[in-house]
């Protein structure tokens, strides 16, 4: 029980198709641990990666409530895809599954809909869009979340998907210099369909834009995928 709800620390954990990565925020959601990172367990099957996360939790000190980014779709802490990851996901109820290990209440929602949270201003239609092992994506409207936007997986150009085209194998394939050729066409298709007011771009690979962006357009550190794990715990 805490006493002083100032004094609540959320252990944040973003769960990638890489690396499975934890800090812990104050109330605030400013960072209280340095940011630990393992590599995600392969076959990436959900007692491997609760595992993972058990071992990270433990490197973090104090938590009392624990707030997960997962790369697929979520819904009520029950993770319904997990293209990168392992099929044992379907129909997996993750934020049961943590809490039972880790003895502490768990939220869960999708990756890009955590960074996103921890990156708008709050202020008009604002999408995110993540390039990492996937593509991920996320849209607000005025701070609010329309969640599990699952972009990635439609088609973008040439009969592929923005994350065959985009996503890290692609990357590693292609090149950074094709890649990012289409990285930007993927923008312009992106701001005629949604007509943002912001676009955000996060994940690992996003040092590796290489294009000169439009005002609007704004590159946010990985770490934002974290720091959105206060917001999971805001009613
Ligand atoms: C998943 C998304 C996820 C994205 C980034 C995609 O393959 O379908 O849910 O947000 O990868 O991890």
């Amino acid at each position: 029980m805490v006493e002083n709800n100032g004094a609540i620390r959320t252990l944040s954990v973003d769960i990638g198709g890489s690396g499975v990565k934890v800090l812990v925020l104050d109330i605030t959601g400013k960072p209280l641990t340095q940011r630990a990172r393992t590599e995600t367990p392969q076959p990436a099957k959900p007692e491997a990666v609760i595992d993972a996360i058990a071992g990270l939790a433990a490197t973090q000190g104090e938590f009392h409530r624990v707030s997960v980014g997962f790369p697929g779709v979520v819904r009520s802490g029950v993770t319904e895809t997990a293209v990168n990851l392992n099929p044992d996901w379907i129909k997996f109820d993750l934020a049961t599954a943590l809490s039972n290990r880790l003895n502490k209440p768990v939220r869960v929602i999708n990756d890009a809909d955590m960074q996103g949270l921890g990156s708008i201003s709050g202020k008009g239609v604002e999408l995110v869009i993540t390039l990492g092992t996937g593509f991920g994506s996320a849209l607000f409207v005025d701070g609010k979340l329309v969640p599990n936007l699952e972009m990635g997986h439609h088609e973008f150009r040439k009969g592929e998907t923005y994350e065959e085209q985009l996503g890290r194998a692609t990357l590693e394939k292609v090149g950074e210099k094709k890649w990012n050729r289409r990285l930007e066409k993927a923008i312009a298709s992106l701001e005629h369909l949604f007509n943002y007011d912001y676009l955000y771009i996060g994940g690992g690979e996003a040092v590796r834009v290489d294009l000169d962006l439009p005002p609007n357009v704004k590159i946010i550190p990985n770490i934002t995928g974290l720091l959105g794990g206060i917001a999971l715990w805001k009613d």
